[in-house]
């Protein structure tokens, strides 16, 4: 049977029994609006874990003031159908979490940065690289409502998905750096980004923006990566690859190239033009637009 939570002393509650019980806590962080990505990471909790909880959080302060968060798909119904058809063995989903926002913020949030009070968590630096150069507020949003979340969910183990692969790689190294026990780093996994059979799009919740025709050309962000992938294993440098990746972009009409880079995991810093680091695990990652759909994705290279 799955409880849905939606205040955090009713949930810490239920946490409390698990714990009395010595049963492992398997958690997914969502907003929502899921799709075969999010079941995955479900799917991979259940086999790891005795319980597994889900959180649906439409979070307003990882996004800027002119990004979607009026218009961010809320399906919580159909979420909660989805969720209760996921097993493994005897295993099924026990709680999903959905706070309002004034319980995750007490303080209250704001839009507007300069008129913001109360606590924030930021890891500073490695915000600002990648997906930051275009978001510089975004992961400070995500770093802070993840950490409140851990606080109320004390996961044992906890699934992120490689299509955020920065978000998730940042959260682990925040754990790290907060010296969090629930989860521990090495409890924060990574699970490889689920993509439509036939075209290869990454699901996403934003897809449902996606107009028929725009629909059609999204596919172009993975194969421009894919084109830069196959540089690169053919010896090309970093510049080189990255050219042909963004070539791609540039050769299709519809789709408006944000950026692809190659980037370091540990730092996320840009590689140098002319780097050739064979072996060493690299960031393959773009962002594009479609229409006024900001689709991204993300190719690991060498040892992953
Ligand atoms: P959301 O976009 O709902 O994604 C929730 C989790 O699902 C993330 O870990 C994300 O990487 C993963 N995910 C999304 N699409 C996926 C796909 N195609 N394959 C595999 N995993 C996928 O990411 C967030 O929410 C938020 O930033 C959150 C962490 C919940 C904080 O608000």
């Amino acid at each position: 049977t799955q409880s849905t939570f939606t205040t955090v002393a009713s949930y810490r509650q239920w946490r409390q029994a698990a714990r009395d019980a010595r049963k492992t806590v398997g958690y997914v962080a969502t907003m929502g609006a899921l799709h075969d990505g999010h079941l995955s990471l479900v799917r991979r909790s259940l086999r790891e874990n005795d319980l597994t909880v889900l959180s649906i959080f439409v979070n307003p302060a990882q996004f800027a003031p002119h990004e979607d968060l009026k218009t961010y798909p809320k399906t919580l119904e159909n979420d909660l159908k989805l969720l209760s058809a996921q097993s493994f063995q005897d295993r099924t989903v026990s709680a999903v979490f959905a706070p309002t926002v004034k319980e995750m913020y007490p303080s209250g949030i704001t839009q507007d940065p300069a008129a913001q009070k109360g606590t924030f968590v930021e890891v500073k630096g490695f915000s600002y690289e990648m997906e930051g150069k275009s978001r510089p507020t975004f992961f400070r949003g995500v770093s802070t409502v993840v950490t409140k979340l851990f606080n109320v969910i004390e996961p044992t183990q906890t699934y992120f998905g490689q299509k955020d692969i920065q978000q998730a790689l940042l959260l682990r190294r925040m754990c790290r750096d907060l010296l969090l026990s629930h989860p521990v780093p090495e409890n924060l996994h990574i699970v490889p980004t689920r993509r439509d059979n036939t075209d290869g799009l990454a699901l996403s919740s934003r897809n449902t923006y996606l107009s028929a025709e725009a629909r059609l050309v999204a596919p172009k962000l993975y194969e421009a990566l894919q084109a830069g992938e196959a540089a690169w294993n053919e010896g090309l440098t970093k510049a080189q690859s990255v050219a042909k990746a963004v070539k791609v972009i540039q050769d299709t009409a519809g789709v408006r190239l944000d950026y692809i880079e190659m980037n370091d995991p540990e730092t996320f810093e840009a590689l140098e033009d002319e780097s050739r680091a064979r072996g060493d695990a690299v960031i393959l990652s773009g962002a594009a637009w479609v229409n006024t759909t900001r689709l991204i994705d993300n190719i690991i290279l060498g040892n992953a």
